[in-house]
C-alpha cells in the first residue's frame, strides 16, 4: 500500500513514532495516577502485578493495536469497516473503534481537570509559594485549590483551548518536536528529583513499601487495579495507538518500537515513585490518600530544595506537556474520523468534541470541589468516570480489540503487517495474545467486577 495513501501524512522518521506514542503514554498517568493507585493498592504487590501486566497483556494488546492502524493506514473507524469488508467480518465489529474512540473522550473529561491542577501547581511553583511547606501547609494549599472551583474551571478551560489547538494542526506535525525534548528532559528532572527526595525523605521505607512482596497483599482488586493501569498507562483501549500506527513508517519494526514504548513509560513511573514516596513516609501523609497524593508530598520537596522554584517550575512545565501530549491522543481517533469521512476542518472537529469535553468536564470540576456528594455506588463525579473508563471500558475495548486481532482476522495479513521481525517472533505474539493476554483480562475483569 503506498504510504501517501494517509491523508493525515506520515511521522517524518520512523522514531518520531516512539516519540508520539511515548508521549501518549507518559502523563499524569506515570507522574500522579501510578503512586495514588500504587499507595492504594497495597504497594509491591501492586507493583509486581503490574509489571507483569504490562508484558503479559499491556504490551502485546499495543502491537496489535498499532498493528492494525498500519495496516490499513486510515482512521480507527473506517479501518475496522474497511477489514471487516476485505474480511468478510461481521460489520458490527465498527462498535469496538466507536467504544474506544468514546472511552478516550470521556477520559479527557477529567484528565483536562487533573492538568488544569498541574497548572495551577506551574503557577504556584513560579510563584515561589512551595518556600518551607510542611505537610499540613501543602495539605491545605491543596485544599484551597479544591475548594475554588473558579480556579479550577479557569485552568481546565485553558488547557482545553491547548489540547483543541494542538490537535486542530496534523499530529504529524509539531507534536514531535516537542516530545523529542520532553520525555528526555523529564526522566532527567525526575532522576534528580528521586535522588533528592531519597536524600532527605525515607528511602528505606519508601523502597521496602515499592517492592517488598507479599502474597497477602494479593487481592483480585490489586489485579484489577493493575490490568487497568497498564492500559491506561500504556494508553491502549482506546484507538490512540491505532490512530498513532496509521502514520507509522513501513520501514520500523511494530514490536521494537512498543517495546521500547513500555519500558519508557515503566521507568518514568517507577522515578514518580521513587520521588513520592520517601517523602510520604517522611511527612507521615497516608499512603491511601488517593487522587491528592502526589500534589500533597511534591511541594514539600520542591519546597525544601535550595533551587525549589526554579526546579518546580520546570518540573510542572514538563508536567502540563506531558498532559498536553497525552490529551491529544485520546480526540485524535474521533478528529482524524470526522477529518477524513466529512472532510471537516481538523480544528473544527476539534473544537466541536474539545467543547462538549470541557462542557463534561466542568461536572468533573465540581464533584472536586464539593468532594462529599457522593452520587452513585458511593462514589462522586470524578471517581464514577475514573472508575467507569478505567475499570470497565478500558478492558472491555482491549478485550475486544485483541480478539478481532488474534481470532477474527486473518493470521498472514497481520504477518505481512508485522514482517520486520523475525516469523517466530511473529509466532510468539500471536499465541500470547491469543492464549495469555485475552483468557488473563476477561477473567480479571470479570472477577474484578463481581468482586471475587
Ligand atoms: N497514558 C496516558 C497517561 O499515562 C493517558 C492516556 C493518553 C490514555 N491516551 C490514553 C489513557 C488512552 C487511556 C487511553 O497519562
Amino acid at each position: 500500500m503506498p504510504e501517501n495513501r494517509c491523508l493525515q501524512g506520515i511521522w517524518s522518521s520512523p522514531w518520531i513514532f516512539i516519540f508520539a506514542a511515548g508521549g501518549s503514554a507518559v502523563g499524569l498517568g506515570n507522574i500522579w495516577k501510578f503512586p495514588y493507585v500504587l499507595g492504594e493498592n497495597g504497594g509491591g504487590a501492586f507493583l509486581m502485578v503490574y509489571c507483569l501486566c504490562l508484558l503479559a497483556v499491556g504490551l502485546p494488546v499495543l502491537i496489535a493495536e498499532v498493528s492494525l492502524g498500519r495496516t490499513v493506514r486510515s482512521n480507527p473507524i473506517d479501518t475496522v469497516n474497511d477489514l471487516s469488508e476485505r474480511n468478510l467480518l461481521h460489520s458490527r465489529w465498527v462498535i469496538v473503534p466507536w467504544l474506544a474512540g468514546i472511552t478516550g473522550f470521556l477520559i479527557l473529561t477529567f484528565y483536562s481537570v487533573i492538568s488544569g491542577w498541574s497548572m495551577a501547581y506551574l503557577e504556584r511553583a513560579v510563584a515561589g509559594q512551595f518556600a518551607g511547606l510542611d505537610q499540613s501547609s501543602a495539605q491545605s494549599m491543596f485544599d484551597t485549590l479544591l475548594s475554588s472551583p473558579g480556579e479550577m474551571l479557569f485552568w481546565h478551560s485553558l488547557f482545553m483551548f491547548l489540547v483543541i489547538l494542538t490537535v486542530g494542526q496534523s499530529v504529524t506535525r509539531g507534536l514531535s518536536t516537542l516530545v523529542r525534548i520532553l520525555l528526555p528532559a523529564l526522566i532527567i528532572i525526575l532522576l534528580f528529583l528521586a535522588s533528592y527526595s531519597m536524600l532527605v525523605g525515607n528511602a528505606a521505607e519508601a523502597i521496602d513499601f515499592l517492592f517488598r512482596w507479599s502474597w497477602q497483599d494479593l487481592t483480585f482488586d490489586v489485579v484489577l487495579a493493575a490490568v487497568g493501569h497498564a492500559l491506561f498507562s500504556l494508553s491502549v483501549g482506546m484507538g490512540a495507538m491505532f490512530a498513532y500506527g496509521a502514520y507509522m513508517s513501513k520501514r520500523m519494526s511494530i514490536a521494537r518500537a512498543c517495546a521500547i514504548v513500555v519500558g519508557v513509560d515503566l521507568l518514568v513511573a517507577l522515578l514518580a515513585g521513587l520521588v513520592i514516596f520517601p517523602l510520604v513516609f517522611a511527612f507521615q501523609i497516608d499512603v491511601e490518600a488517593g487522587p491528592s497524593l502526589t500534589f500533597v508530598s511534591l511541594p514539600i520537596i520542591l519546597g525544601a530544595l535550595p533551587a525549589g522554584p526554579f526546579v518546580g517550575a520546570i518540573f510542572f512545565l514538563l508536567l502540563v506537556i506531558a498532559a498536553l501530549t497525552s490529551a491529544i491522543s485520546m480526540l485524535e481517533l474521533f478528529v482524524a474520523w470526522m477529518h477524513e469521512k466529512y472532510y471537516i476542518g481538523r480544528l473544527q472537529a476539534a473544537t466541536m468534541l474539545g467543547g462538549a469535553v470541557w462542557f463534561i468536564g466542568i461536572a468533573v470540576l465540581m464533584s472536586f470541589a464539593d468532594w462529599d456528594s457522593k452520587l452513585i455506588f458511593g462514589l462522586n463525579g470524578f471517581e464514577l468516570l475514573d472508575k467507569f473508563t478505567t475499570l470497565i471500558m478500558l478492558p472491555v475495548v482491549a478485550i475486544l480489540l485483541s480478539v478481532l486481532v488474534a481470532w477474527a482476522l486473518p493470521r498472514d495479513m497481520l504477518q505481512k503487517e508485522l514482517i520486520t521481525q523475525q516469523v517466530n517472533h511473529f509466532q510468539w505474539w500471536h499465541n500470547v495474545l491469543k492464549y495469555i493476554s485475552i483468557p488473563v483480562m476477561v477473567l480479571i475483569t470479570v472477577a474484578g467486577w463481581i468482586g471475587v
